[in-house]
């Protein structure tokens, strides 16, 4: 029986997230140290880690059938004209940082044009400031980018933010955000018909479209049930239980939104009692 290889980043802000993604998907394995390739025991299927700059790569040619990588990785790769055979299957919503314009916060620049960035994104930068009609420079660095400005390589740099902290710590300020990012599915033109990378598709899909749902349960009287309905976030036509004191019901909803704090307060202030919530896994639609 063929199988499935999924390339994945050994080590850095997508591994863990990518890993626990595809064990909630029924990928069982386990992880051993300096391994590039782990077998799984539940599913014809391999895992290969990689550093996550080459996984658009070994998809495109084939060697990886599908795998989770950066948008901003991939974009760059696709922007120099490789990697033409990719497919984004599925948006995942997690490592989210943006590629942004950052300058040493005792200068001010009101043009860029005629200065130095530095970056390990030139396809992306030079597209962009191409669309923007700006001549300036770039220095292809890849390590420490966030140093150049004070070593007299660049006058401003295009990295990647998540928190912020490198920036801060290095006295840079963000004037721009060039790209959005976040981790994405990926498979080729050649292996997305397969019947089981098909199937592991849709099952990350269910485990995406799950995580940000909430099964709510309270009990309440018979004349709030209106209301109360209208304050769930998003409810997917709610369950309505008759209970044997024949004033009160119970309700039961999934809501396609995080139920937060405000909320219960207002479900409780509306009399709600006994209200519990509970994450969702999986979702199959
Ligand atoms: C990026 C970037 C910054 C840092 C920003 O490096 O180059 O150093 O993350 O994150 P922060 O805003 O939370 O401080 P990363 O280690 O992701 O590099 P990579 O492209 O090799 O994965
Ligand atoms: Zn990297």
């Amino acid at each position: 029986m063929k199988r499935i290889k999924i390339a994945v980043q050994k080590k850095g802000r997508l591994s863990e997230q990518s890993i626990s993604l595809l064990k909630k998907c029924g990928i069982s394995f386990s992880q051993t140290n300096n391994k590039l390739i782990i077998r799984s025991t539940s599913m014809p299927v391999d895992i290969l880690l990689v550093r996550d700059d080459d996984i658009p790569n070994l998809i495109n040619q084939g060697i990886a059938d599908m795998g989770i990588v950066g948008n901003n990785v991939l974009e760059e790769q696709e922007s120099s004209g490789k990697c033409d055979s990719l497919i984004k299957e599925v948006m995942l919503g997690f490592s989210k940082c943006r590629l942004s314009l950052a300058a040493p916060k005792t200068k001010s620049f009101s043009d860029l044009n005629g200065l130095t960035i530095a970056t390990s994104y030139p396809g992306i930068l030079g597209k962009y400031l191409n669309e923007n009609n700006i001549k300036a420079n770039i220095v292809e660095i890849h390590g420490s980018v966030e140093l150049t400005p004070f070593i007299g390589i660049a006058d401003l740099i295009c990295d990647l933010v998540s928190t912020g902290a490198t920036l801060e710590s290095n006295n840079l300020e963000e004037i721009n955000i060039i790209i959005q990012s976040e981790a994405v599915l990926v498979t080729n033109s050649n292996t997305n018909n397969d019947e089981l990378v098909k199937k592991l598709i849709s099952r990350v899909v269910s485990v995406t479209d799950a995580r940000n749902r909430k099964y709510i349960m309270f009990n309440a009287d018979n004349q709030n049930k209106e209301e109360l309905i209208n304050m769930l976030p998003a409810a997917e036509s709610p369950t309505v239980i008759s209970l044997a004191d024949t004033n009160k019901i119970a309700i039961h909803a999934l809501c396609k939104e995080n139920i937060f704090w405000e909320t219960i307060d207002n479900l409780k202030e509306k009399g709600a009692s006994s209200i519990v919530i509970l994450p969702v896994e999986k979702l199959v639609s």
